[in-house]
């Protein structure tokens, strides 16, 4: 179920910076790459069936919030386009999730955010009203989305282990916030090394800036994966 490569994050304004990055790498590296709000709302679909069609797999994250129905008719615009992952809020609900899973069928995975990282159990607390901690409510949001037959969720490193004890083994952990040893943390607070999400139990990773922003992706992209596939039995 692993995925032995790690998801790309293409942060990029602009189509045009895509296609430079992907020349980068040789035709032949079939990579999986993640397309986020900022390049998918200025370069639309069309970035979507390009990478396809170079043969590389990608995860869409456009993280789906709104009534069942229309997050269902959207889904299936997406399922068409042929992504290989996408996102929903699991805030919306468990009737959203159930909508959002039949639209996009069983072909692409399906995965949740359950509390962004970036909320604190402070913030939580006060403008959600969610009177438990931060992690009750990730967990919370979690046995929510294995029962609504999503696939996994969007998690931090930290909460992989909590999460697939109260699901199953078997539920996908998506987790950001990777950073090799001796790389820079940009934003991230709360970060780990590949071969530590690896041994507790991250099934994807995704890595941003330490392979877009450096001077050589592709060594970058390399030594992430080596590091990440490293221990794999
Ligand atoms: O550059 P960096 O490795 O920090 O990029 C991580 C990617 O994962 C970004 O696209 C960011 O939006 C995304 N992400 C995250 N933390 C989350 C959810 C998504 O960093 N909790």
């Amino acid at each position: 179920m692993r995925e032995s490569r790690p998801v790309i994050a293409l942060d990029f304004p602009t189509f045009k910076e895509v296609k430079d990055f992907l020349e980068l790498f040789p035709s032949e590296e079939k990579l999986y790459l993640k397309v986020g709000m900022e390049l998918y709302y200025s370069a639309g679909p069309e970035v979507v069936r390009y990478l396809k069609k170079l043969g590389h797999s990608v995860f869409l994250d456009l993280k789906l919030h709104d009534i069942p129905n229309t997050v269902k008719s959207a889904m299936r615009v997406l399922s068409d386009l042929g992504v290989d992952m996408t996102n929903v809020h699991a805030a919306g609900g468990v009737e959203m999730m159930k909508a959002a899973r039949e639209g996009l069928g069983k072909e692409a995975k399906l995965i949740a955010v359950t509390q962004l990282t970036s909320t604190s159990e402070e913030q939580m607390r006060d403008f959600q009203n969610i009177q438990t901690s931060l992690q009750e409510s990730v967990i919370h949001y979690a046995k929510k989305t294995a029962e609504a037959g999503l696939d996994g969720v969007v998690c931090s490193a930290q909460e992989v282990k909590l999460i697939k004890e109260a699901t199953s083994q078997d539920f996908i952990c998506l987790t950001p916030g990777i950073r090799p040893s001796g790389a820079a943390l940009g934003d991230q607070k709360r970060v780990m090394t590949p071969a530590d999400a690896y041994q507790i139990g991250s099934d994807y990773i995704v890595v941003g800036r330490p392979i877009t922003q450096t001077d050589d992706p592709v060594a970058a992209y390399q030594a992430i994966k080596d590091e990440w596939t490293r221990d794999w039995k």
